[in-house]
């Protein structure tokens, strides 16, 4: 067959590279497009080459915008790609604006779509994620499921059972593979306990109140555990305007967005992580590393009735709570859910053959 792979921004990469090299072992012609959603080399290309990811064949480079600009560029520019390319099947993953682009595109010219890391609901339709998800979810027609959860939410969205293929988590795929070589790649003088914090979520970025007490929260507690954050550029950006950055002090670690072995190593030594990531919420679950997660809800339930993830919401009170716990020895632990076992690409590849 021949397939055509879209992705664009951070989180995309790790999904997509053991379905490509899956999908290559079985001989199939492919063709990567990335949209440039995600167009700095520490959150693009760096990926490309730790992920051992092929170059992509196309660069769409629609750069940042407004969520409506930015999903409008991709689907013009991508047009014309598919019709001179003619793929038999487009793989588009995950829940970012990219991934909605080019399903709405697939859709409308009768490209057959597959959608990895289908059926995740977070049920909170302000989170643009939300809505990617939802949206292409009803436009493809082969959805690959990380969890049992999602196949429930999608056969209740009045998908077909036979769409729907429950392979397991893709990027656990990739951290699987992968786990060995992070050590080797840990950023060099960082203290042997920390906890690991990353926020870029524009609902907790862009809302001066709560970064200003998270930061202020971190503060109080750098004087017991080193804060080692990598900084998204959203998240940067908003430091400088509130001068966040200088108040501070010298057990708070601010880096740049890290490659993907580095951030792993992170990830494996902390005592904690506090995220509003999509992602690290699995990766942590995977790791056994408590997570606490600077949400409302998590459309990855599985992390909190499985793993080692706990919802903190927006309450700083809580927050501290949890790390005096886990700093005390009563962190949640966890287990790894069915199929997160380093093999869904495998499924995801077989799939196509029956
Ligand atoms: C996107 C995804 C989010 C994912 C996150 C991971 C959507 C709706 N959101 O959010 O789900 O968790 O990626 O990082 O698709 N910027 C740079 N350099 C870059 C890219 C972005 O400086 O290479 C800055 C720009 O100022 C831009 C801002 O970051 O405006 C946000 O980038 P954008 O792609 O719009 O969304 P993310 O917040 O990164």
């Amino acid at each position: 067959m021949r397939i055509l792979h879209t992705v664009g921004a951070r989180p995309n990469f790790m999904k997509a590279a053991p379905v490509i090299e899956a999908l290559g072992m079985r001989g199939h012609v492919q063709t990567i497009v990335h949209t440039g959603q995600h167009y700095a080399s520490n959150m693009s290309d760096v990926f490309f080459q730790q992920l051992n990811i092929p170059q992509p064949d196309v660069n769409l480079a629609v750069g940042s915008g407004s969520h409506a600009r930015q999903t409008a560029d991709i689907m013009t520019r991508l047009e014309p790609v598919l019709l001179e390319r003619k793929p038999d099947m487009v793989f588009v993953y995950g829940d970012v604006n990219s991934t909605l682009a080019s399903s709405l595109v697939c859709a409308k010219l009768r490209i057959p779509l597959a959608h990895v890391e289908a059926g995740l609901r977070s049920f909170d339709r302000s989170m643009p994620e939300e809505i990617n998800r939802l949206l292409t979810d009803q436009v493809s027609d082969m959805l690959f499921t990380p969890s049992g959860d999602a196949n429930e939410n999608l056969l209740r969205e009045g998908v077909s059972q036979e769409k729907i293929f429950l392979v397991g988590n893709v990027m656990i795929d990739t951290l699987w593979k992968l786990l060995p070589q992070a050590q080797a790649h840990r950023p060099p003088d960082l203290p042997d306990r920390y906890a690991l914090v990353t926020l870029h979520r524009p609902a907790n970025v862009d809302d001066t109140d709560f970064i200003g007490n998270v930061v202020r929260t971190l503060g109080l507690w750098s004087k017991e555990i080193a804060i080692v954050f990598p900084v998204h550029p959203r998240t940067r950006q908003r430091f400088q305007e509130m001068g966040l950055a200088e108040g501070m002090n010298g057990n708070f670690h601010l880096l740049e967005p890290l490659p993907y072995l580095p951030f792993l190593a992170l990830q494996q030594s902390a005592a904690l992580v506090i995220t509003d990531s999509g992602g690290v919420q699995e990766e942590t679950t995977y790791l056994g590393v408590p997570c606490l997660t600077m949400r409302e809800n998590t459309e990855r339930p599985t992390t909190i009735t499985v793993g080692s993830n706990t919802l903190i919401g927006r309450d700083m009170e809580r927050l501290s709570e949890e790390i005096r716990k886990i700093l005390s020895g009563q962190g949640k632990k966890g287990a790894i859910p069915p199929l997160w076992d380093g093999h869904a690409a495998e499924r995801i590849a077989k799939s196509l053959c029956t």
